[in-house]
């Protein structure tokens, strides 16, 4: 990848990282709510979400409840996804510009980041103690 998309690409983390940590306030119910409706219509077409559905979804994609339930550091993963291959390649954040001028590969996903928020907040529901 040459430097400069890395460093858009890190740009655009940080980005989330910020939009994600400057709201934070404790996990209120419509945020989970529609976080959920979210992820039904935009990550469930490849990845088993835990809405009680677990024959959707791509094989070989990974699971919200494995993510969240197995990795330290699902946090980190699931504020950045948008940075995160396959999804640049077709996840664009509503004001910021594409990392990449190519079509995307995928039907494409558009989110603003207060949905992504959301989502955040659905998956950090899907945490078990
Ligand atoms: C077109 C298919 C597709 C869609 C739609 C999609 N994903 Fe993914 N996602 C993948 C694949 C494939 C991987 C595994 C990538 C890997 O392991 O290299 C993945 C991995 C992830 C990971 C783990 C990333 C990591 O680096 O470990 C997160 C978090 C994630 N997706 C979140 C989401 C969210 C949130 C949505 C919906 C807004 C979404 N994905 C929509 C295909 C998709």
């Amino acid at each position: 990848m040459p430097s400069s998309q890395a460093g858009r690409r890190n740009a655009i983390a940080f980005c989330g990282i910020l939009a994600l940590t400057a709201g934070l306030s404790p996990a209120r119910a419509e945020d989970v709510e529609a976080g959920a409706a979210l992820a039904s219509e935009h990550c469930a077409r490849c990845h088993v979400i835990g809405d009680g559905r677990t024959l959707n979804g791509i094989g070989s994609t990974p699971s919200f409840p494995g993510l969240v339930n197995n990795l330290d550091d699902w946090q980190e993963r699931f504020s950045t996804f948008f940075a995160r291959p396959p999804h640049p390649a077709f996840v664009r954040l509503d004001g910021v510009e594409p990392p990449t001028p190519l079509p995307p590969s995928a039907s494409p996903v558009v989110l603003t980041p207060m949905e992504t928020e959301a989502i955040f907040r659905y998956v950090e529901s899907l945490k078990r103690d």
